[in-house]
């Protein structure tokens, strides 16, 4: 039987580029290359098709990303960017099909030819969720993320934009340069884990959140770019290591406004760009930022999807900036050049899109804004009232920039009547609580509620600062899908 007979439609559609188009003209790699630049328009090929991405590339998110293959091969990019791989994309760059590849010109198999680059990826707890396998991204499930102060280190959400390296401890170095300010100009220094390790030894205890946690509800609004995260794409775990501050004093850098500092990963893509970020050197310097070089998490060494040897925690800030693998740290005049500091993890207004956004507008996220999520019950969980008439209620709050969470108030009337959680959180000043607040609360449901077959909680919390969450998505909807804090709105059944 013919393979495509054996297959659903969508598992056929994604054999479109190794099939022969009958229709379409044969060109060979020369045709190919000589199509790459926008004046000579762009071509790629992707199996056997040949593409012309001309009006592609300026048009869509990523689409700068091709310009690595212009007028060659996509394959060995699409190895590594695999979030590609779904019908929707593969429909649309069907659609820019003009012809087929000579066969002898077709790209060998790519995964051999690189080393196939997922070959090495860690084993994961098989609870957490994926929503991407490669690159690795899954969230915690959130019954299990409300029950642990700390998350466990193997359960606790991933975020991975390429394949996770494989470093030995031994050879692992971490490289210091100083290209800006009044300690510029001197030679490169290099640290290895055992010299991180014998420096002071400090503790804080940090969540870190993806800057689009919570994505999927900011989705129904409207349809946003990025992965489909629910509310588990956050955690908390007391980070130890060296302090960045103290590193960088060491080699006598100042405190100076205008300064940044650069964060680079050992997770290179296809042109050999490292995963990076910076964040500014007024956080990097400040002892009460306690951003920290950590080898440790939970007291455990950290795991290879969490940044073994080292990473670096940027407490309260949105977890984008929290190099994992860290390689290298630069002190330089100006953000880091990387796609995720220039485009991505910005916000913008409810009414810019895909034809007017200009990255350069907006300023990168650093501090997150107040949050909350409701644990348990789950969407749509038959709950029972206890003989009182009381639901239990549990989440995690949590603010950027250290800012402690005050209050969660709680309604299961639409916002008539609110009802303040209990929290659980760490006793450290405002300002530097970077860990969350875990919260429970006893809901009374009125007789007539009771009655209902079923009602819907909000959570809202409230930060130090008096920062509120906004009600409603609809208000704070960005083409990115970050940012995503409006109220959390669970519907349950009663019984
Ligand atoms: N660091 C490197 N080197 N590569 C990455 O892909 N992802 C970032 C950050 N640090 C990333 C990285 C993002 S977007 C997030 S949300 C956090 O790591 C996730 O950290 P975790 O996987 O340990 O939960």
């Amino acid at each position: 039987m013919p393979i495509h007979n054996r297959l659903d439609d969508e598992a056929a559609s994604r054999l479109w580029h190794i099939t022969v188009r009958q229709d379409l003209p044969t060109y060979s790699l020369d045709d190919v290359q000589k199509h790459n630049a926008p004046e000579q328009g762009i071509w790629i090929t992707f199996g056997l098709g040949v593409y012309d991405v001309t009006e592609f590339v300026p048009n869509h998110p990523g689409g700068d990303k091709i310009m690595m293959a212009a007028g060659s091969a996509i394959d060995s990019f699409w190895a590594i960017y695999q979030q590609h791989n779904t019908l929707e994309v593969l429909e649309l760059l069907e659609g820019f099909r003009i012809g087929n590849l000579q066969k002898d010109a077709v790209a060998a198999n790519v995964e051999e030819e690189l080393g196939s680059p997922w070959a090495q990826e860690p084993k994961r707890n098989a609870l957490l969720k994926p929503a991407s396998e490669r690159p690795f991204n899954a969230e915690t499930p959130l019954a299990l993320l409300g029950e642990h102060f700390y998350t466990p280190n193997e359960l606790f959400y991933v975020r991975n934009h390429l394949p996770v390296p494989v470093i030995q401890a031994e050879q692992y170095e971490l490289e210091l340069d100083v290209e800006a300010g009044a300690a510029a100009g001197q030679p490169t220094r290099t640290l290895t884990l055992a010299e991180l390790k014998a420096l002071p030894k400090h503790s804080v205890t940090a969540a870190i959140m993806c800057g689009g946690n919570r994505r999927s509800e900011m989705t129904r609004v409207k349809p946003v770019k990025g992965l489909s995260w629910g509310p588990g794409a956050v955690g908390n775990a007391k980070w130890s290591g060296a302090r960045l501050c103290d590193v960088l004093q060491a080699m006598g850098v100042q405190p100076n406004e205008d300064l940044h500092v650069l964060f680079e990963g050992a997770d290179l893509d296809p042109t050999s760009h490292p995963y990076g970020a910076s964040i500014p050197l007024s956080k990097a310097l400040d002892p009460r930022g306690d951003v920290v070089l950590a080898y440790e998490m939970n007291e455990e060494p950290l795991n290879r999807d969490h940044g073994y040897p080292i990473r670096v925690i940027v407490p309260g800030s949105v977890g984008a900036r929290n190099v994992k693998w860290l390689t290298r740290i630069i002190v330089a005049d100006h953000e880091s050049d990387s796609h995720w500091q220039q485009n991505d993890y910005k916000g913008f207004s409810p009414s810019t899109d895909w034809d007017t956004v200009d990255f350069k507008k907006a300023q990168a996220i650093q501090a997150m804004p107040v949050t909350s999520a409701i644990c348990t019950p789950l969407p749509n969980e038959r709950v029972k009232p206890d003989a009182e008439g009381f639901i239990t209620v549990r989440g995690y709050a949590w603010s950027g920039g250290g800012r402690r969470i005050e209050r969660v108030d709680l309604t299961s009337d639409g916002g008539k009547s609110w009802h303040v959680a209990q929290l659980e959180q760490e006793t450290v000043p405002d300002g530097r609580h970077y860990g969350w607040s875990l919260w429970t609360a006893r809901l009374p449901l009125s007789a007539e509620q009771r009655k209902q077959e079923g009602l819907e909680i909000w959570a809202k919390a409230v930060d130090s600062a008096y920062n509120v969450q906004p009600e409603a998505f609809e208000h704070i909807w960005n083409l990115r899908g970050v940012l995503a804090n409006a109220y959390h709105k669970v519907p349950v059944k009663l019984s």
